[in-house]
Order: structure tokens, then C-alpha cells, then sequence
């Protein structure tokens, strides 16, 4: 098996993500967490809010609707381009987003497919209709009447629930410049071929800060936040250096509103592929919402005095890329006592239980009421226990390694005698004696 199909198994069979609907045969593109996953993945959000948000004193958090006013896509430019190349096979009528039939851009042309001798990946005809641009944006309809008047859409990105708020913002608490605005929550894509697991699917979850600044002071924040989303990834998720790479988005790749991209990109089993992008959007965003609402989007500045629409660095994560990563970069195979153990070298913030508590053995009523008492303490202090007394302790052992456990924490007839108790260290497998009290 590859190491793609070793996590994805793992994640099945431990409870960390499921297909979406599973039990009617799946719905494309849409993932299900389960208790393991959710908690891997509410770690990983958390991690991000700390850093970016509660440990800064100039970038607040903010949590927009998800339906929007549909005048948001227009100004943001949505309606009109946020759209992939879609190509029809004229031989199966399979479909597909053409630049991903090779090295194309998105703006690929049927020529373009016939001349590179590109063939249908089903049914392997070179025969194709003309490429058309196809809109990911999801369409639902708010109230009673599905008619035009009514049709909004469900957000293609985070971004614009910020954007919508600076005002409000500025005018509330008016925070000095430069300042960010952050949010976590889920965005939509009707992507043409949602793949490789949770790594693009239609729908996701985003973390997102907008940073408003100067217009000529644009770059140094680059640069401050770029090297801050490094901090993040390598000293909060633990994701190894030697994995991340940056890649400078040349122009005809970027968005419709970017100046400058920077794609931090990974070594997923899938191959390098990006994880994250830190953009310059300049005064795009808000200067087409002024002109779309009429309202004022002017800064004033309190030192100088001077009004101006800030220009904005956006550096914008998704966090099924992030829970992916971080579990290509943990997932390992390593030998003990000549047996190979799967095993998962989490970090201790991320893992979905810091310590597994359990008895030696569940049939001494003196072990268990001793052990649930541990378990009770542990459980005060932090809230990601579990408890284990299935099978042998063998086997809790490889189950807690499995999911990441960092610490297993046995009671036996010794605990009983001198309130000590064993705990066996995930990566390791070594194991000390330790007090209770001191645990
Ligand atoms: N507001 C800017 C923006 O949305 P993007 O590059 O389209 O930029 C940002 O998306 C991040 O969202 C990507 O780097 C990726 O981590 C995540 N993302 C985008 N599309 C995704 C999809 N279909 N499935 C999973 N994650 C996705």
C-alpha cells in the first residue's frame, strides 16, 4: 500500500475521517471527522487562534454568515471569474478541469489538449468539445421562492465575511493601523474533481486573516507574516522544515486580485502541492465593496491624519491541507520487539488525547477503582484523557500509538502499595515509574 492508502486506512479504522454520507454510498468531495479526526482537527484550529489571534494584541477574530448578500460576489469579482476550465470528452462524456489534463494553465484551449496529445484518462480517445469556464460557486435560494431575486450562494471563501466586517470594525473598536482581522469557518467549492482524500474537496474549512496596512508599507508586512505563518507551521504543528517549500506564484498564475503569491507548498504523499497561500490583494477587496455599496471604505490614520482604503496581506490556510500534512509528517512504521507498529509522532498539542489511563488487568476491582481515580485527577487538569481497559496491554499499547497517544499511564499491584504508577512514552516505548502526585 502506499502511504496515501496506509493514512487513509488508518483514519477509517481509528475513527478520524469517513467518507461523507458513507452509509448511501458516499457523496462526492465531502468528508466526515470522527471523534479522533474532530479532535485532531478542533487541536489544530485552536493552535491557529492562539498564534494569530489571542497571543497578538493587532488581529481580532470575527465570525461572518455563511449566505452572504449575493452583491458580495460581484464586487469580489466571484461571479464573474472564480471559475476552473471544464472539458467534455466528446467519446464517454466524461468531464474534467482540463489543466489538470498536464501542465496547462487555466487557460488551457481544446487545441491545446489535441496538439499536446492528451487522452481522455477514461476511455482514452483524443477526442475533445470546446473548454469552458465553469463557476465553483454553489447556488441555493433563501426563503420560500426559488426564482432569481432570491438566489444567493454558499461562501467560496472566508475571505469575504472579513472584508464585509471591516467597516463595522473600524468604526466600533478602530484599531490602529496595521491591523488583521481573522476568521476560522467552512467555505464551498463545486469543484470539477475533488481528489486525493481531504486535499481538495467542495467542501472545507478555512482560516483566514485579512491585514490592513499602509500602501507603502505592504512589503514589510509581507515578509512579517509570511515568516510568522513559518513560526506557525514548524513550532506549532511541528511540520519538519525540510518539507515546506516556497513557491512565488508568477503573474499568470495568480488571482484575479493578487499582486504578489506566495504558495507554501508541502511534500504530501500525493507529491509537493500547496498547503497554504500568503497573497498582497491591495485595495481590491475593500475599494470594490465602496464601490458596490456606496459606503465610505477610508482609513483614517491616527498619527498623520491621512484617509486612505488599506491595501491588505492575506495569508489564508485551509485546515483539511494542514490536517493532512500534519499527518503525512507524523504517520511512521518503526519495529519493536520484532514487530512492526504503526505509529503516529503527533505533537503533544495536536494529539487527540494527551494520556491514555487504564488498569493492568479489568477483573481486579482494586485496580480499576484505583486507576479511575488517576484517570478522575488527569481529567481535571486536562481535558483530552481516555481511558483503556480493553484486550491486553500489548495491544492498548500499539491501539494508543495508532492514534498518537504521547503518554500511557498503567496501575498495578505496585500503585496500590507506594501510589506509583507506569508510564510508557509513545515514541520511545520506554517506560518509568513516576508518583501520582507527580504526574
Ligand atoms: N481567500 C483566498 C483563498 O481562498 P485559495 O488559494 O483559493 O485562496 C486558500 O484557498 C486555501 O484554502 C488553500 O491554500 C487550501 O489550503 C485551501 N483550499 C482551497 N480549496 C480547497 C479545496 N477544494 N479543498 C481543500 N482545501 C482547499
Amino acid at each position: 500500500m502506499s502511504k496515501l492508502e496506509n493514512i487513509v486506512s488508518l483514519c477509517k479504522r481509528r475513527g478520524f475521517i469517513f467518507q461523507g454520507s458513507e452509509v448511501y454510498g458516499g457523496m462526492a468531495g465531502t468528508w466526515d471527522f470522527g471523534p479522533l479526526g474532530v479532535a485532531l482537527k478542533r487541536n489544530i484550529m485552536q493552535a491557529w487562534w492562539q498564534h494569530f489571534v489571542d497571543q497578538r494584541d493587532d488581529i481580532f477574530g470575527v465570525d461572518a454568515a455563511i449566505i452572504m448578500n449575493p452583491r458580495t460576489w460581484v464586487a469580489s469579482g466571484h461571479t464573474a471569474t472564480f471559475s476552473d476550465p471544464l472539458v467534455e470528452c466528446k467519446a464517454c462524456h466524461g468531464r474534467f478541469r482540463a489543466d489538470n489534463l498536464g501542465d496547462f494553465t487555466s487557460q488551457v484551449t481544446k487545441e491545446d489538449l489535441t496538439q499536446a496529445g492528451i487522452t481522455c484518462p477514461t476511455c482514452k480517445k483524443n477526442d475533445w468539445g470546446d473548454v469552458k469556464q465553469f463557476n465553483m460557486m454553489f447556488a441555493t435560494h433563501v426563503g420560500a421562492v426559488a426564482d432569481d431575486s432570491s438566489q444567493a450562494y454558499l461562501r467560496p471563501e472566508t475571505a469575504q465575511g472579513i472584508f464585509t466586517n471591516y467597516k463595522n470594525i473600524v468604526d466600533t473598536i478602530y484599531p490602529s493601523l496595521p491591523f488583521g482581522l481573522a476568521q476560522q469557518g467552512k467555505a464551498f467549492r463545486n469543484e470539477i474533481s475533488p481528489r486525493d482524500f481531504i486535499f481538495r474537496s467542495r467542501e472545507f474549512e478555512q482560516m483566514e486573516i485579512e491585514y490592513f496596512v499602509s500602501p507603502d508599507e505592504w512589503e514589510e508586512n509581507f515578509e512579517r507574516l509570511l515568516a510568522d505563518c513559518h513560526d506557525f507551521l514548524e513550532n506549532k504543528l511541528g511540520l519538519p522544515k525540510a518539507m515546506i517549500h516556497e513557491l512565488d506564484v508568477p503573474a499568470e498564475d495568480r488571482a484575479h486580485y493578487s499582486k504578489r503569491t506566495i504558495d507554501i507548498e508541502f511534500d504530501y504523499p500525493i507529491g509537493r502541492s500547496e498547503l497554504m497561500g500568503i497573497a498582497y490583494r491591495t485595495d481590491f477587496d475593500l475599494a470594490n465593496i465602496a464601490r458596490e455599496s456606496g459606503k465610505s471604505m477610508e482609513y483614517r490614520r491616527k498619527d498623520t491624519g491621512a484617509t486612505f482604503i488599506p491595501h491588505v496581506i492575506e495569508p489564508s490556510f485551509g485546515v483539511e491541507r494542514l490536517l493532512m500534512a500534519v499527518l503525512t509528517a507524523a504517520y511512521t512504521e518503526d519495529e519493536v520487539d520484532g514487530e512492526t507498529r504503526t505509529v503516529l509522532r503527533l505533537p503533544a498539542n495536536l494529539a487527540p488525547y494527551s494520556f491514555c489511563v487504564s488498569p493492568l488487568l479489568k477483573n481486579k476491582p482494586e485496580l480499576v477503582a484505583k486507576a479511575r481515580s488517576v484517570y478522575d485527577l488527569l481529567k481535571q487538569k486536562y481535558h483530552h484523557v481516555t481511558w483503556d481497559d480493553s484486550g491486553n496491554i500489548g495491544k492498548r499499547y500499539r491501539k494508543q500509538d495508532e492514534i498518537g497517544t504521547p503518554k500511557c499511564i498503567v496501575i498495578d499491584f505496585d500503585t496500590l502499595e507506594d501510589d506509583t504508577v507506569t508510564v510508557r512514552d509513545r515514541d520511545t516505548t520506554k517506560q518509568t515509574r513516576v508518583k501520582i502526585a507527580e504526574l
